[in-house]
């Protein structure tokens, strides 16, 4: 999938689709620029509200269910001071068998100024962003099990908060690596940020085919692979993109690959535990581990109002001018 749709003739950034082949200092700006929205001067801190995006409208189009990424999406949209439309895809008229292409150029013809895309098809935003009129951006919200390029943002703002020299930093990421969009993202975006290692604790059912390609070590045993480890990922069982019995039943795969106090014990004494949500409780993550002080997952959600409002200000705005 080629990526210079989503950059500028001069290299800024127009679309974001996937961190795959964006440089380490277009990933840096986006996670510098989300940290000029967060005001440190108040406890708890708050996010400010510049109106760069003062007379734009942003349509959220999400084919696919959503917590965290939607909600988020429209809090920085209305932060930069956006227009915002939620499309209730249930309601739209693609349930009367209009097509994606179709329902695009209406709402082009409404004057809109970008998409948040999430859809169940890999390649979705992608294919919005080639046909979408030049002066709209289009940002991928999730594509199937291709790319969730603004989670992986969040999530390495998370981790950067916590252990900024990526280069003594190795992450591991477990779990339905198979199904996983966010894992893909992730892994782009840390070796493109330099992180020592990223590894994939999986059972082979759970893993694509020749993973270590995409410049990862794999292991599948929880044990061995949380040694050393200073970044627990843990990823949910996604059984709505599994079309065959992959597993054997919910309460094995806890047993070889839930994250429990315990084994959480094994990777280094700080190690900081993530998840991009939606948790299951007592299938990959037990709750001691979910709510425990090694926790950062509500603060993964708190960020990805900051870096989202990033990535909406530099692919709409010529940002280099604020
Ligand atoms: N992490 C994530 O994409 O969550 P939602 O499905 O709730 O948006």
């Amino acid at each position: 999938m080629t990526t210079n749709l989503q950059l500028t003739a001069d290299g800024k950034l127009k679309h974001f689709l996937t961190p795959e082949g964006l440089s380490a200092e277009l990933l840096t700006q986006i996670l510098d620029t989300a940290e000029t929205f967060i005001d440190n001067t108040q406890s708890p801190r708050k996010i400010k509200s510049p109106q760069l995006l003062r007379d734009k409208t942003v349509v959220n189009l999400f084919f696919e269910n959503s917590t965290r990424t939607r909600t988020t999406f429209e809090l920085a949209a209305k932060n930069l001071g956006a227009e915002v439309i939620n499309m209730n895809i249930a309601t739209s008229a693609t349930s009367k068998g209009e097509s994606l292409l179709d329902t695009i150029r209406n709402l082009e013809a409404m004057f809109v100024d970008a998409f948040v895309v999430r859809h169940a098809v890999s390649g979705a935003a992608h294919f919005i962003a080639q046909q979408t009129a030049p002066h709209i951006s289009v940002i991928n919200a999730g594509d199937g099990q291709h790319a969730h390029p603004t989670q992986a943002m969040l999530d390495v703002f998370t981790i950067r908060q916590h252990k900024p020299d990526f280069s003594q930093l190795r992450v591991a990421i477990i779990g339905d690596i198979l199904h996983s969009r966010v894992a893909r993202s992730e892994i782009h975006a840390l070796n493109i940020l330099g992180a020592k290692e990223v590894r994939v604790i999986a059972p082979k059912t759970l893993l694509p085919a020749e993973i270590e390609a995409l410049g990862v070590t794999v292991s599948h045993n929880l044990q061995d692979g949380l040694q050393d480890i200073d970044v627990v990922i843990m990823l949910r069982l996604q059984k709505e993109r599994m079309t065959s019995a992959l597993l054997p039943s919910e309460s094995e795969y806890f047993s070889c690959f839930g994250l429990t106090e315990e084994k959480l014990k094994i990777a280094k004494p700080n190690a900081i535990v993530m998840h991009p949500g939606p948790i299951n409780r007592g299938v990959e993550i037990d709750s001691k581990v979910a709510d425990g002080k090694q926790s950062v997952i509500l603060q993964q959600v708190s960020n990805g109002v900051a870096v989202r409002m990033a990535v909406m200000a530099m692919t709409m705005t010529d940002f280099s001018n604020h």
